[in-house]
């Protein structure tokens, strides 16, 4: 029987930190800003972008979000970009996604300021974590690396096979686990949609991050004994017994699975709470380099 890793267990050292960090930066007169711009009304964004503004408000930093409506143009956008990208009291910020489908999301992206792209999305933030030397990591993989570093896992020499290939999580966690380093130096495989006998590669991990998309796709024999299983996914399906008519469930099948790894983690519960916390880290760490530029 696995041992169940939650999010809240191995952010709150992080947060712990992050509070240090903010008192320093507010004795120096420096209050760490983060706003974040929802268009439309996704509800499930509605909920990501209520709890990041909660967060910072929790640790004492400034919170702004922006609501703009589902009609809004790309013009409009960018015109609010460039506004956060010129505001000082904004020491990050980032464009909540998925955007209504007549936006462009890449121009939107191309445009934050690098230095306050604390979804680490932008291409030059992107090609940094690639060549091992990132300003910042983005939330969900190094979240991901938190939970490994908590759990007392030993990443070197490892085989990690990570399921799905997102620019958000499957991507970005590969080049940062294939770094040199500490909680690094694995070896990587990525699988995705058209792998040929997937199972069968899933099997061979020692550690398998799972961030595709489907409700629990990985089963019990797809995993091997004693596996270390990290759930990145956050499906939601119906469920007559529930009040809501549904629930959340990742994409492991985590009842079975957890019989068979040697660590796991739940949804929700489980990676989910460590994004918004690097998300916060993010946020800090942009407001610790504009006020080292000012000095
Ligand atoms: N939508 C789902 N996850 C994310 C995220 O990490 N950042 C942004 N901007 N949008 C998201």
């Amino acid at each position: 029987m696995a041992e169940v890793i939650l999010g809240k267990d191995v952010s709150a050292e992080v947060y712990a930190e992050l509070r240090t960090r903010i008192e320093r930066l507010k004795s120096k007169g420096v209050t760490p800003g983060l706003a974040v711009v929802l268009v439309g009304d996704d509800p499930a964004s509605q909920v990501y972008v209520r709890k990041k503004g909660e967060m910072c408000e929790e640790l004492g930093m400034k919170s702004i979000t922006i609501r703009m409506p589902a009609d809004t143009t790309q013009e409009q956008l960018m015109a609010k970009v460039d506004e956060l990208n010129k505001d000082d009291s904004i020491h990050g910020f980032l464009v909540q996604l998925p955007l209504p489908s007549h936006l462009d999301e890449e121009a939107v992206i191309n445009a934050i300021d690098p230095n306050k792209d604390v979804d680490c999305f932008h291409p030059s933030n992107v090609g940094r974590v690639l060549i091992g030397n990132p300003d910042f990591l983005p939330a969900t993989p190094a979240g991901v690396v938190q939970i490994l570093i908590k759990a007392g896992v030993d990443v070197s020499g490892k085989h990690a096979v990570i399921v799905g290939r997102s620019n958000i999580v499957g991507k970005p966690m590969a080049a940062i686990l294939v770094q040199k380093g500490a909680a690094a130096d694995a070896t990587v495989t990525i699988v995705h949609s058209h792998t040929k006998n997937l199972p069968e590669i899933t099997r061979q991990a020692d550690i398998l991050i799972v961030a595709i998309g489907k409700p629990r796709f990985i089963t019990a024999d797809m995993v091997k004994d004693g596996a270390v299983v990290i759930d990145v996914g956050t499906n939601r399906v119906e469920d007559p017994t529930s009040p809501k008519g549904s629930r959340l469930v990742g994409d492991v099948d985590f009842d079975n699975v957890k019989e068979k790894a040697s660590v796991i983690t739940p949804v929700p519960g489980g990676v989910g709470p460590m994004t918004i916390c690097m998300l916060m880290a993010n946020a800090v760490k942009a407001a610790e380099k504009a006020s080292e530029v000012k000095q």
